[in-house]
């Protein structure tokens, strides 16, 4: 007779704190198969009494029901594909060892495309992984067919939101380096953990930010574990966002870490514009951000056009020329073009601290200077 294995029997159970961090090389991260392939020995009723279990808190509907106030209309803070998003508060009565905290609630829209399988996924890696570029996932709740996941809550929403709501104020050049920064240090995080993951759905819905816009990715929905051995690239069902995700990975479905840094390249470009990646108002050779403003990388007169009017030429020429450069080699359509995420973030790091008050107006005024930032790809000079 087999005996059945919970994730306790595989983990040990100690001190949850000690094996969740990523770095831990004693234990392997658990992946989603490990949980939802029918032949697995572990099963999703292990979770309350898993390691996860042990660090997050398993909800009932009624204490949700209390947390949003009866999932009241206007409490309603975002909604995507995989249902509505409450803001609540909770107590520090409800739970021993939780503090009273404003929190963010998604529910499953029952109607809708996603289901059991992303919000499994959002568990099984936010339950594993731990960074302050990651949103902290509190706790779930599973009642029958209903599926909730509780959120620490971010002030200031989305990226998405702060960038483009018709109302929003400009973000300054020095927030949107920082917001650079950090969503790159996220990604990286990931891309290096012992058993990379790739994120697969970064885009600027997903960039959530506190108050003092510290980055936070959330929806892990659609994560991956990268491959392993001598796999270069996981076969997938293309899924993720027009306009965000990789021409190869669209083409083939062969999606690897290259993809997420494609991905990061439209999020700098949003970033440097002020526009979205897909804008169906724009004129139609407009429409595809990538499509119409890579080009114009290039060019220093047409980068200068580029750049988000509402900045009011607020920001250093010279970073945006190294932000562009950048911007420019994430989102090749060449994979091997593209840089780490590492590489990014060194980059990004050179150009914090910029006094946005004092600088003067983009203006290019060393000629010679002017291959610098861009260096070869594709075996051509871009010049
Ligand atoms: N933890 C959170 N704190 C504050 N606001 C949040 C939080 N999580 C989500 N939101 C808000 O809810 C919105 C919807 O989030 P959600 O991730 O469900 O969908 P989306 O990212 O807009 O779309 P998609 O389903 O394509 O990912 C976000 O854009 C954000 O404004
Ligand atoms: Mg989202």
């Amino acid at each position: 007779m087999t005996q059945k294995l919970t994730w306790k029997s595989i983990f040990g159970c100690c001190n949850a704190k000690s094996h969740l961090k990523q770095t831990s090389s004693l234990h392997r991260r658990l992946s989603l198969s490990d949980v939802s392939d029918p032949t697995s020995p572990l099963s999703v009723d292990d979770l309350s009494t898993s390691i996860l279990g042990s660090k997050l808190h398993v909800f009932t509907l009624a204490e949700l029901r209390v947390i949003t106030s009866n999932f009241w209309p206007s409490n309603v803070i975002g909604e995507g594909g995989f249902g509505k998003v409450y803001k609540g508060f909770v107590t520090d009565k409800l739970r021993p060892g939780l503090m009273a905290q404003p929190v963010a609630v998604k529910t499953l829209d029952l109607e809708g495309l996603q289901g059991h399988r992303e919000w499994l996924a959002e568990i099984i890696f936010l339950g594993q992984l731990e960074h302050p570029n990651l949103v902290k996932l509190i706790g779930y709740c599973w009642e029958e067919e209903h599926r909730l996941l509780v959120y620490e809550y971010m002030a200031r929403g989305s990226l998405e939101n702060q960038l483009f709501a018709r109302y929003s104020s400009t973000l300054p050049w020095s927030t949107r380096m920082k917001i650079a920064l950090e969503a790159a240090k996220g990604l990286a995080f990931l891309h290096e953990a012992d058993k990379p993951v790739i994120y697969r759905d970064f885009k600027s819905s997903n960039i959530l930010l506190d108050s003092d816009y510290t980055v936070k990715l959330s929806d892990f929905g659609l994560a991956k574990d990268g491959p392993e051995g001598k796999e270069t690239h996981v076969t997938t069902r293309v899924m993720g966002t027009q306009g965000y995700a990789a021409p190869e990975y669209l083409t083939t479905g062969h999606l690897t870490i290259m993809s997420d840094v494609y991905s990061f390249g439209v999020v700098l470009l949003e970033l440097l514009t002020g526009i979205r990646s897909l804008d169906n108002t724009r004129p139609g050779r407009e429409q595809s951000l990538v499509r119409w403003a890579r080009p114009l990388l290039k060019d220093q007169e047409k980068l200068e056009r580029l750049i988000d009017p509402r900045l009011e030429a607020q920001f250093s020429g010279k970073g945006a020329l190294k932000v562009a450069a950048l911007a420019y080699k994430c989102s090749s359509h060449l994979p091997k073009c593209r840089p780490t995420m590492s590489y990014v973030v060194k980059i990004l790091e050179s150009l914090q601290g910029f006094d946005d008050q004092l600088v003067v107006p983009f203006v290019y005024v060393v000629p010679n200077e002017k291959n610098k930032y861009f260096e070869k790809e594709e075996g051509k000079n871009f010049y």
